[in-house]
């Protein structure tokens, strides 16, 4: 004889809450994977330069009509494109790009472009079938895999943080390393540098500046070269393919910057240990993810995006060595803390600059 299940009605009203939630995830996920195709096929792009229909907006593409006529439908029911009030048949709908959507999905030197998050979190997923190996071996997951959309998605939306606000808003209020770079010729090193828009930024902002950019992701290197050269400055930025924690060069610069790449390292310590070693009593500046001070759960926003990357990219790409210290995105300020007195720092500043995603920290020698 089989009992009834009797479920207490705050359980049931949670679990619905649950069902719904999931629900709404999985729209915005596959909304968030629009923006991904919007961004790679350049539809944003032509829709910025002119509302189209779907047929007009492929021809200019060189794309399938059918499947362009799905996105632009998908995208205007999901409030990111405006139709015409006023439609024909399907084909005859003309889709406009808002004039405040433009700046977030087509503009990239705005301090408002985020449609790289898409290509990131599409980037991130990419390599899921060794990420569900790597629960079970504890082994890493190496950051070349991921590929282009991860590096490409890091690189852009961090992009106009550093164009628009490192050399003209950040160091700027570093008072002591804003006028040693502004009062003669200074040497920068920027580690863990990426696809090379802090350096870019950086040497931009002082003209007298030499930046030399580290990294340990080849193609992340290569790509910062051809980027230095397009904004011509290879002249007086070099990008160097090295791991941080083991192959720094013997040199003395005015400054160390590391920009959202402590918590990626197998070894954070070696490598702010070098940095101590570069900067030769010189500033040292970290910046990284705004986490809350300690776990605590459910936690906000912020703390529920940097575990999503957490647990798909960061945290496997930190594991590649055996006896990495598996750090994960939320890298909480006493985690940096006990690295950085690990690596012989007498203290860690935190530097009073704005910013909803990083934390800027100064580590004294
Ligand atoms: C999240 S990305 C940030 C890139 C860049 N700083 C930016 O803000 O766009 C982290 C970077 O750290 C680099 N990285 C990780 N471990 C490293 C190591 N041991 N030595 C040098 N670079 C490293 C990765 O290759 C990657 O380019």
């Amino acid at each position: 004889m089989s009992e009834a299940t009797t479920t207490a009605p705050a359980d049931e009203a949670r679990s619905v809450a649950l069902l719904e939630r999931l629900v709404e995830s999985a729209t915005q996920a596959m909304e968030l994977a629009g923006v991904h195709i919007g961004l790679k096929l350049g539809l944003y792009r032509a829709l910025a330069d002119q509302p189209a229909t779907s047929t007009a907006l492929a021809e200019q593409l060189d794309l399938d009509e059918r499947y362009v006529r799905e996105w632009l439908e998908h995208q205007a029911v999901a409030g990111v494109l405006d139709v015409d009030a006023d439609p024909g048949g399907p084909s005859d709908r003309v889709f406009s790009l808002p004039n405040a959507h433009r700046r977030v999905l087509a503009e990239r030197d705005d301090s408002y472009y985020l449609a790289p998050l898409g290509q990131l979190v599409v980037g991130a997923l990419a390599p899921i079938d060794q990420l569900l190996d790597a629960f079970r071996t504890g082994a890493g997951v190496p950051y070349p895999d991921y590929g282009h959309d991860t590096r490409q998605g890091i690189a852009c939306m961090n992009r106009p943080m550093f164009i628009n606000e490192l050399g003209t808003n950040w160091l700027p209020l570093v008072t002591d390393v804003h006028e040693r770079l502004t009062s003669g010729p200074a040497r920068v090193a920027d580690i863990g540098c990426g696809s090379g828009w802090s350096s870019i930024s950086i040497a931009k902002a002082y003209p007298q500046a030499t930046v030399h950019g580290f990294d340990a992701d080849h193609r992340s290197v290569e790509g910062a070269r051809q980027n230095a050269v397009a904004e011509g400055v290879s002249d007086r930025v070099h990008f160097f393919h090295v791991d941080a924690s083991s192959q720094l060069p013997d040199e003395e610069y005015d400054l160390v910057t590391i920009f959202e790449a402590i918590h990626d390292m197998a070894q954070p310590v070696p490598a702010l240990r070098a940095a101590r070693a570069l900067a030769g009593g010189n500033a040292v500046i970290v910046a990284d993810e705004r986490v809350a001070e300690e776990f605590v759960a459910p936690g906000d926003i912020t703390e529920r995006l940097m575990y999503g990357f957490s647990v798909l990219h960061c945290l496997p790409v930190g594991r590649e060595d055996e006896h990495s210290a598996a750090t994960g995105t939320v890298m909480r300020p006493s985690t940096l803390r006990a690295y950085a007195t690990e690596a012989g720092f007498s203290d860690v500043e935190i530097l009073p600059i704005e910013n909803d995603f990083w934390r800027f920290y100064r580590l004294v020698s």
